[in-house]
């Protein structure tokens, strides 16, 4: 299915995999709407792109700010067609030795900032013919690491809000789609001390197009996708 003339909303769109999906999905004629916190980037990223952009700066973990995206999206394009989820950070440590402050933000970011977003632009993503929720959620849901329990606990979280939305949606023409990576090169973690193999974001960009761009006949329901180094 052609993904060109679909409106798509990109959060985390100001670096790594939402940089990537962005410029993926425009070259694929999506029109897009690029949100994170950090304007001046999402603006350069917006410039390197040939075709329609809106850039929206917000911090998901604000439920005034989001909904204020959503009337401001819905009100430029008739609909939503596609929302990626993506938007996250990494805080964390073992929990004997971090503070709870420092645990919290997993959580507030990458469960509930993608509630905020979901849940304020799923009216508008109801009334396209084919609507998508793609969300980034991560290996650890699956294989949780030493020292990254409130991550792992957010990505755990979001497969469970999404599996549950998905059967809401099973009357609806809206597929969801959990997409669960490896590691990937951005700024989430400090790659310096990584010996391993990892993937490039437009790796995962790549992954979440092929997913929205599937007949309408077909849901793409949860997508592992990991770099080559078996461990
Ligand atoms: N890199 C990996 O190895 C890996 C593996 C599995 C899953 N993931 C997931 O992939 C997603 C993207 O991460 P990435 O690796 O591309 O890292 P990244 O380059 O650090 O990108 C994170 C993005 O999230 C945005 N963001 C963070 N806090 C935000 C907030 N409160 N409100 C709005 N936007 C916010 C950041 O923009 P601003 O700072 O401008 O707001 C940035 O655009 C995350 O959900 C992450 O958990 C990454």
């Amino acid at each position: 299915m052609s993904l060109a003339g679909r409106t798509a909303v990109v959060t985390g769109a100001s670096s790594g995999i939402g940089e990537a999906t962005a410029k993926v999905l425009a070259d694929a004629g999506c029109s897009v709407v690029l949100m994170a916190r950090r304007k001046k980037r999402m603006d350069s990223i917006a410039g390197e792109i040939d075709g329609e952009t809106l850039v929206f700066p917000a911090d998901v973990t604000d439920q005034d700010a989001v909904a204020e995206m959503a009337d401001h999206v819905l009100s430029a394009f008739d609909s939503v067609d596609l929302l990626v989820n993506n938007a996250g950070v990494a805080s964390g440590g073992p929990v004997v030795e971090t503070e709870l402050n420092e645990l919290r933000p997993s959580i507030r970011v990458n469960l509930e900032g993608v509630m905020n977003v979901t849940h304020a632009l799923l009216p508008g993503i109801l009334d396209s013919n084919l609507g998508d929720v793609i969300t980034v959620s991560s290996l650890s849901a699956r294989y949780p690491q030493e020292g990254g329990s409130s991550y792992t606990a957010s990505k755990f979280g979001v497969n469970g809000f999404m599996r549950s939305l998905r059967k809401e949606m099973s009357e609806e023409d809206v597929r969801v789609t959990i997409v669960m990576p490896g590691p990937v090169i951005t700024e989430l973690n400090d790659w310096e001390r990584w010996d391993g193999r990892a993937m490039e974001p437009r790796d995962v960009a790549e992954t979440i197009a092929f997913a929205a761009s599937r007949p309408p006949r077909v849901e793409l329901r949860e997508i592992s996708v990991d770099s080559t180094d078996k461990f």
